[in-house]
């Protein structure tokens, strides 16, 4: 139950939209409901000086039964209210989920850097992306990806305008919970 007056912090991580779209509802629900709620992206947070007199909500996405090494990061990362003589203190946390992810981490392996065309420069994948596993390589006149920071949040694959990230065999469906615009907004 929280505290009606109380400011609301949701940290959230989204790979493909979808928390970010319950995040958002949540934002909303929240709103009407008389609080004051802060959305923060994880990744663009310092975990470790957070505000625990606030109420605390966690919103992230269910990977490979678990989740995201950058979400346990952060998680691991948060202030002890003991340590800081807070004996009470709201948390609440959100996850999505598809139940079984279908080892969907084994055709990310195969994700091929950008087809040529169409080619529109706008390197969302690069600046959307968590890990920084995408660049500009400016002697290939492309976008390059590196695997070994990529944590398969499919990001970059769910919001390129133009679905010029594949990977795999398999034709995946490009799924975003919120636009390319707002997941940009909310990112930069
Ligand atoms: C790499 C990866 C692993 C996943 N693993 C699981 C899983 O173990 N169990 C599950 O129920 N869903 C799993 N999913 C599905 C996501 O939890 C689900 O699509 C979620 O809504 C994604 O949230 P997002 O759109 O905010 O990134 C996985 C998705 C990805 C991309
Ligand atoms: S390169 Fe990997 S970590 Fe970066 S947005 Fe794409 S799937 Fe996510």
């Amino acid at each position: 139950m929280i505290d009606k007056g109380k400011e609301v912090d949701i940290y959230w991580f989204s790979g493909t939209g979808n928390t970010l779209l319950i995040a958002q509802t949540l934002e909303i629900f929240l709103t009407t409901s008389g609080f004051k709620v802060n959305l923060k992206a994880m990744e663009k947070s310092d975990a470790s000086r957070i505000d625990l007199s606030r109420t605390l909500g966690l919103a992230f996405p269910v990977a490979e039964q678990g989740t995201f090494p950058l979400v346990w990061d952060f998680i691991k990362r948060l202030p002890s209210p003991g340590k800081l003589g807070i004996r009470d203190m709201e948390v609440f946390m959100v996850d999505t989920k598809m139940i079984y992810s279908g080892g969907v981490k084994g055709p990310m392996n195969g994700i091929s850097s950008t087809r040529a065309e169409p080619w529109t420069r706008c390197r969302l994948c690069e600046r959307n992306c968590p890990t920084q596993s995408w660049r500009f390589d400016r002697e290939q006149n492309m976008m390059l990806w590196t695997k070994d920071e990529c944590i398969y949040c499919l990001r970059c694959f769910s919001y390129c305008p133009v679905q010029a990230i594949s990977y795999g065999k398999k034709g995946y469906t490009q799924n975003k919970g919120v636009s390319s615009g707002v997941m940009g907004k909310r990112i930069l």
